[in-house]
This record gives C-alpha cells, sequence and structure tokens, in this order.
C-alpha cells in the first residue's frame, strides 16, 4: 500500500488534532504539508510532524504535487474555497464541519462532484464515529426500542468557541452537528421546522444574537426532534440525545467515567471541550478517511455537509420570521446513495 502524504489547512486546535492524530495513530500516512495564514502556527505544527513543506496560503498546498490529499481545518468561511480547489486538483479532502457557511455554497460542491462522477469530499461530523454515539445507531436499527418518534438532543458548551455575530452563525458552526445527528441516526430528511426560538445567555454578544436555542423538527416519516444548543451552558461540555421509540428509549451521552463518593457527594467529571469529549471520535474518522480515500467511499460525504445546511437555512428563517419552514430537499444524487460508515 502506498503512503498517503497528506497536506494540513489550518494549523489551530483541530488541525493539530487531526495532523497529530495522522501521524500517531493513522497508519501509512505522512503530514508532509503545513499552511496557516498565520505561518508561525504552520512551522510550529510542521516541525512537530516532520512536515517539510510550509505554507502561507492554503491554496499553494493544495497546488504541490507532493501533497495527495488535504485536510482543511481553517475558520468555516475558507472552507468551500479551499474544498473547490481540492476538487479542481481531483485531490480528496477531509473538511471540517461546516462544509460551507451557506447551503447554495455547498450546492456548488456537491454539482461539482457530481460532475467529476466521483466523490473526494469528507466532511468532520465526528459524533457518526464516537463509540457512543455508534452503540445507540445500533440500537435502534437493531430495533431494541421500536419505531423511533422522538429525538430529543442537547449540545452544551462552556462557552461558544468563537463571538458569533449572528444567530445564523450560530446554527452554521455548532447546531450543525445536532442537524446532522439527527439526519444520520434516523436515517431521515428533515421535512420542516416547526419552530426555532432563542435567547440570548451570554450579555457581551450583541441584541438578538441567540446563544441559546431550541429547535423543533419534523422528518419525513413523521417522527419529531428537538434540539437544545447552549453554547454559554458554563459547568461543562456535554452532548448527548434520548431517542424514544414506541417500544422504549435509549440514550446516549449521560455522564459517564469515574464516579467520586466524598464529603457527602456522590459526583462524575464533565468533560471541559470537545477536544476531551470526542478524543476517540477525532481519531476514528481521520483514520477511516484514510480508508476511505484508497476505496473512494468518503463518510459522511458532500451531501451530509449541504442537506445539513440546507435545514439549517431554514432553521435561520423559523427563527426571524417565528414561522414553520418547509424544508426544500432535491432528491439525493445517485452518487451518494444511501449508506452507512
Ligand atoms: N468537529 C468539531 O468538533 C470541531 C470542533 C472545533 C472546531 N471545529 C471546526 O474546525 C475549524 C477550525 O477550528 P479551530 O477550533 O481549530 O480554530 P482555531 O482558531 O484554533 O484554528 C484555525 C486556524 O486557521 C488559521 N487560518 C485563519 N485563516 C486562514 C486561512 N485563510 N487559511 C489557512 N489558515 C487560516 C488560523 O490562523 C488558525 O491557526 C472550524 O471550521 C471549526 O468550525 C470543529
Amino acid at each position: 500500500m502506498e503512503e498517503l502524504r497528506v497536506g494540513v489547512v489550518g494549523a489551530g486546535g483541530m488541525g493539530s488534532r487531526h495532523a497529530r492524530n495522522l501521524v500517531f495513530r493513522g497508519p501509512g500516512t505522512r503530514v508532509v504539508a503545513v499552511a496557516d495564514a498565520d505561518v508561525a502556527r504552520a512551522r510550529a505544527l510542521a516541525a512537530e510532524c516532520g512536515a517539510a513543506r510550509v505554507y502561507e496560503d492554503g491554496r499553494q498546498l493544495v497546488e504541490d504535487p507532493e501533497v495527495d490529499a488535504v485536510v482543511v481545518a481553517s475558520p468555516d468561511p475558507t472552507h468551500a474555497g479551499y474544498v473547490l480547489a481540492c476538487l479542481e486538483a481531483g485531490k480528496p479532502v477531509f473538511c471540517e464541519k461546516p462544509l460551507a457557511t451557506r447551503a447554495d455554497e455547498a450546492g456548488a460542491i456537491v454539482q461539482r462532484e457530481v460532475a467529476l462522477g466521483r466523490r473526494l469530499v469528507q466532511v468532520g461530523f465526528q459524533r457518526r464515529y464516537d463509540p457512543e454515539f455508534r452503540a445507540l445507531r445500533r440500537a435502534l436499527s437493531d430495533g431494541a426500542v421500536g419505531r423511533p418518534v422522538l429525538y430529543r438532543a442537547w449540545h452544551r458548551n462552556v462557552r461558544a468557541a468563537f463571538a458569533p455575530d449572528t444567530s445564523m452563525a450560530v446554527l452554521v458552526n455548532a447546531a450543525i452537528h445536532d442537524l446532522d445527528e439527527i439526519r444520520w441516526l434516523s436515517g431521515q430528511e428533515v421535512d420542516v421546522v416547526h419552530s426555532v426560538v432563542g435567547c440570548r445567555v451570554d450579555p457581551s454578544l450583541a441584541e438578538g444574537v441567540y446563544d441559546l436555542q431550541l429547535i423543533q423538527l419534523g422528518l419525513r416519516d413523521g417522527a419529531l426532534a428537538l434540539v437544545e444548543l447552549n453554547l454559554s451552558a458554563a459547568y461543562g461540555y456535554e452532548v448527548g440525545i434520548e431517542v424514544s421509540g414506541d417500544r422504549g428509549t435509549v440514550t446516549a451521552g449521560l455522564p459517564g467515567g469515574v464516579v467520586t463518593r466524598a464529603e457527602g457527594r456522590c459526583t462524575r467529571a464533565v468533560p471541559p471541550d470537545w477536544l476531551e469529549r470526542f478524543d476517540a471520535a477525532y481519531a476514528a474518522e481521520v483514520v477511516a478517511w484514510v480508508d476511505h480515500v484508497r476505496r473512494g467511499q468518503p463518510w459522511p460525504n458532500a451531501w451530509d455537509g449541504y442537506a445539513s445546511l440546507v435545514v439549517a437555512e431554514a432553521c435561520a428563517e423559523a427563527l426571524a420570521t417565528g414561522r414553520p419552514v418547509r424544508v426544500a430537499l432535491e432528491a439525493t444524487p445517485p452518487l451518494y446513495g444511501q449508506e452507512d460508515g
């Protein structure tokens, strides 16, 4: 098997995590190049990974003939441009979520892949690689709770990882994980956004920017979903879901791990952030990506990145208008098919 030479664009928290996972846990891969707008950061990560090539401009990295495949972990608004550049160069790309910041940009990526007739894009929805979420997915497909009728998800951060300037940015940067999770776990597309309501928890945010949002969805098979997204929960980072079926419920994401009983209390730790909570999932998704690159079957794919953004835009409209919004999603192109990773 030939070695896969990977270039990493964006040497911050996620780019560094992916690069280290590729170096230390990715068999048959080498990180050969790093790009970052802050070139000192790129240099530091390149030195750590043994990468000889450093760029300030990610497009130069994409065009480098020594780079076979690319990881994009730069800020959200840069994703679509870098992914399209990878498609132009015919290179596989692992793109952090969101695939783009607007559905039409993501749609252009889907169209380009369909025109190429092959899939080159994987999106960093790492919950699909989390052992606990995967066990819940298996329980659902084994019929453990019967027919799912309600998905009740929660997603809480200590505080926002960036200062969102619109509620749309909150949806596209954070709720996008929950929207993808519900599509994946249910195997359904969202049919309607019944309502989105918001509340500003962090007073430093501009008025009208809601870091707490409650999202109610209807799925195509008639099931309901409710997402609680709270970027300013203060106490820790928690992500979970309870799925109710017509014969029982199944839950993932309750506090786990070591239980301490002391001073009249019984406690479990809550992780401080996503890097700790999803450590195993981040490793599993890039290891799987390397395998997918070899087989030409990236998962989750560009369609998943696009479909989640279509729902996010419908959520933003429901929030702004106070009215239900039908989700207008075209039929899935045959290139993407029905599959599970
Ligand atoms: N999957 C997840 O759970 C998860 C978690 C956190 C962040 N993310 C996503 O990962 C991406 C990176 O987030 P992060 O937390 O690592 O941010 P970060 O700020 O730590 O790192 C981003 C890096 O990109 C660099 N950069 C800025 N503009 C650039 C450009 N035009 N070209 C190349 N590099 C550029 C910055 O200098 C910085 O080093 C974001 O898209 C974010 O939404 C995903």
